[in-house]
C-alpha cells in the first residue's frame, strides 16, 4: 500500500536540513532530494537515529536539468509513495551587480528558482488525487517583493515564484489542494549569507533567523497564502506598500550597494 511522504527539494542546504528535522518530529516519511546522493543518504543516516519510526528515501536531482527531474518524477512514480505535501525549498543564490554575473549564473537561478520549481510543482498537482490533501510550501524570499539592484537576477527569479504560486493556489483551492509560499529576509544558513546579513548591521540583525526558527514559522503557518516570518519583516512589508517601485528599488539598492561595498564585492 502506498503511504504517505513530504517530497522536500534542497534537503541538504541549512533550511531543508531544518525542515527535514522539524517534519521528522511530525513523523513525517520524506523523500530527499538535492544534486549530490551521497550527502542526501548521510543525512537520512542521521534523520533515522533520530526517529526510526519513519521511512526516509533518497533520489539526487539536479533542479536545473531537465532530463534530472524526468529522472526523480520516474523515481516518485515508480516507488510506493503518495505526495501529501511538496517543500519547494532548492534555490540558487546569485549576489552581485549584473555587470558582474557571469551569464551561466543568470541562467541557473532562472533554471533552478524558476523553471525547477514550476516544473516539479505542475508534475506533483498533475499526479494529486482529489480525494487526497496535498500541501505545496515554496520557500520564496522577502527579496520577491522589491527590485532588488545588486541582487537583480535572485529577486527577480523569486518575484516569479511568488507569483506563479499565489496565482496556482487560486486555480487548485477547489482540488483539495493548498498552496503557500514563506518569504523569509535573511537566513542564517550559508558563510556568504551570515556576511551579507553581518554587513547590513542592526537591520539585517532584525530582519534575519536562524534555519530552524524559518522552518517551524512556515509549517505552523502553512496553509496562508503568504506567510511572513518575524514581526520586523512584516513592519517592513507594511511599510513599503506606501512607496512606489521604483523608490523600492532606489532604497533596497542603496542598502545594498553599501553592504557589497563592506564586503568588496563592488569597488567605487
Ligand atoms: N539564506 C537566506 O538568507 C535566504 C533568504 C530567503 C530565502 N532563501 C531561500 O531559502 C532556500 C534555501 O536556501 P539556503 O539558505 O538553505 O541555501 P543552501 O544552504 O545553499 O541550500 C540550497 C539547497 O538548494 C539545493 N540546490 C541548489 N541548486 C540546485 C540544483 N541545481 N538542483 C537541485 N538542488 C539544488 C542545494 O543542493 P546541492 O547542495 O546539492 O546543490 C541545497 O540543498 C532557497 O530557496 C533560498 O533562495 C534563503
Amino acid at each position: 500500500m502506498e503511504k504517505k511522504y513530504v517530497l522536500l527539494t534542497g534537503a541538504t542546504g541549512g533550511l531543508g536540513k531544518a525542515f527535514a528535522y522539524e517534519l521528522i518530529r511530525k513523523n513525517k516519511n520524506l523523500i530527499l532530494t538535492a544534486t549530490k546522493l551521497e550527502r542526501l543518504e548521510q543525512f537520512k543516516t542521521e534523520l533515522l537515529e533520530i526517529n526510526p519510526n519513519i521511512s526516509v528515501v533518497c533520489c539526487e536531482c539536479d533542479m536545473s536539468s531537465e532530463q534530472s527531474r524526468k529522472k526523480l518524477f520516474d523515481f516518485v512514480s515508480n516507488g510506493e509513495f503518495k505526495i501529501e505535501m511538496l517543500i519547494n525549498n532548492a534555490g540558487y543564490i546569485t549576489e552581485g551587480e549584473v555587470a558582474s554575473v557571469t551569464p551561466e549564473s543568470i541562467r541557473q537561478a532562472v533554471r533552478v528558482n524558476c523553471e525547477g520549481t514550476a516544473d516539479i510543482t505542475k508534475w506533483v498537482v498533475d499526479h494529486h488525487q482529489n480525494e487526497d490533501k496535498l500541501e505545496i510550501l515554496t520557500v520564496a524570499s522577502l527579496a520577491a517583493e522589491y527590485p532588488m539592484p545588486y541582487m537583480a537576477v535572485y529577486a527577480a527569479s523569486k518575484a516569479f515564484v511568488l507569483s506563479f504560486m499565489t496565482a496556482l493556489r487560486e486555480e487548485v483551492k477547489d482540488k483539495n489542494i493548498v498552496v503557500s509560499t514563506v518569504i523569509p529576509s535573511g537566513i542564517y544558513t550559508t558563510q556568504a549569507m551570515k556576511d551579507a546579513i553581518a554587513s547590513q548591521g542592526l537591520g539585517g540583525k532584525l530582519s534575519s533567523m536562524t534555519p530552524e526558527k524559518i522552518a517551524q514559522i512556515a509549517l505552523k503557518k502553512m496553509g496562508k497564502a503568504i506567510i511572513v516570518p518575524g514581526t520586523f519583516n512584516k513592519l517592513t512589508r507594511f511599510m513599503s506598500e506606501f512607496a512606489s517601485y521604483t523608490m523600492l528599488a532606489k532604497i533596497t539598492g542603496k542598502r545594498w550597494r553599501k553592504s557589497q561595498k563592506k564586503r568588496n564585492m563592488i569597488k567605487d
